[in-house]
């Protein structure tokens, strides 16, 4: 018999409720966030360097990039294919590390995190919004959305707490479907509603209007925008489009690697 693959394991745990293991992840203090809420960067680059080997020829992705951005922002970071985008936005997920420079979220060097721990941040502190969607598309909906809280063991599965978020989104009553049986803009909504599962403070979005019309691009950002305002979640968005980078509060351009603030 096949070992059971990760999508395997995840469907058990969804029907079985299987709690994995204990994590050794140590939450922040709560009072210490409070204290620091206001005045603390929830995301910090500090000189922040990143280069790929291209055979011999090394590639500049990031290029001494410095950004501050605070529970709240709306950030919206615009640039050309190839401009750095996608990189920064792995490199703040700590899907890749820099080769030089300091990035800080809330407080807390990725540094000095260790592999198990930057998983467990990246799972509950940081949701991620892709153009693809990324649905699992043999899961509904509601287990969809459930998948990142059986994944952390988190209390609120299969509850009040999914039908909130599909409320959130405007989707309860879909809850039983399958993507394949939902428009792009749905799919992306059931997307933000699983981004949204642990109230994460960051929310990533790398093109997340990239395969929708106008339309249901604008209801997308929307509710990407009522989401930082009401859970105070810091955003940032990647894209091409010049009309997408006008909404939010922080508007950057990155090209080359180089990143600049254009926030007026
Ligand atoms: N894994 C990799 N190996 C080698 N080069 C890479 C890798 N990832 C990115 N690059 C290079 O780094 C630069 C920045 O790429 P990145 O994907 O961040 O751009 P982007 O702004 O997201 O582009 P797009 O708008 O096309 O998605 C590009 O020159 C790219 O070719
Ligand atoms: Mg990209």
């Amino acid at each position: 018999m096949n070992p059971p693959t990760f999508f395997d394991i995840a469907m058990l745990k969804l029907r079985g409720k299987i709690i994995p293991d204990n994590s050794c992840y140590i939450k922040p203090n709560p009072l210490r966030n409070i204290f620091f809420f206001m005045t603390t960067p929830i995301i910090q680059f500090v000189d922040v360097h990143k280069s790929y080997r291209n055979g011999a020829q090394p590639i500049t992705a990031l290029a001494s990039v410095n950004l501050r951005l605070y529970a709240g922002d709306f950030a919206t970071i615009i640039g050309p294919s190839g401009g750095g985008k996608t990189t920064l936005l792995n490199l703040l997920a700590g899907l890749d590390l820099p080769d030089r420079g300091q990035i800080i979220l809330n407080g807390r060097k990725m540094s000095d995190l260790s592999d198990h721990d930057l998983t467990l941040l990246r799972r509950e502190e940081i949701g991620i919004v892709f153009q693809f969607f990324n649905l699992m598309p043999t899961l509904t909906v509601m287990e969809n959305v459930e998948l990142p809280l059986l994944l952390a063991h988190s209390s609120r599965t299969g509850g009040e707490h999914t039908k909130t978020l599909l409320d959130y989104v405007g989707l309860w009553h879909r809850a039983d479907s399958f993507p394949a049986e939902l428009s792009g803009g749905e799919m992306q909504r059931v997307a933000i509603a699983r981004a949204l599962a642990h109230r994460p403070a960051i929310l990533l979005a790398d093109e997340p209007t990239g395969n929708l019309d106008s339309e249901n691009g604008m209801k997308i950002l929307d509710l990407m925008r009522q989401a930082s305002a009401d859970f105070q979640t810091t955003v940032v968005l990647a894209t091409h489009n010049p009309q997408v980078a006008k909404i939010g509060s922080r508007h950057f351009e990155i090209r080359d690697g180089k990143l600049t603030d254009k926030t007026p």
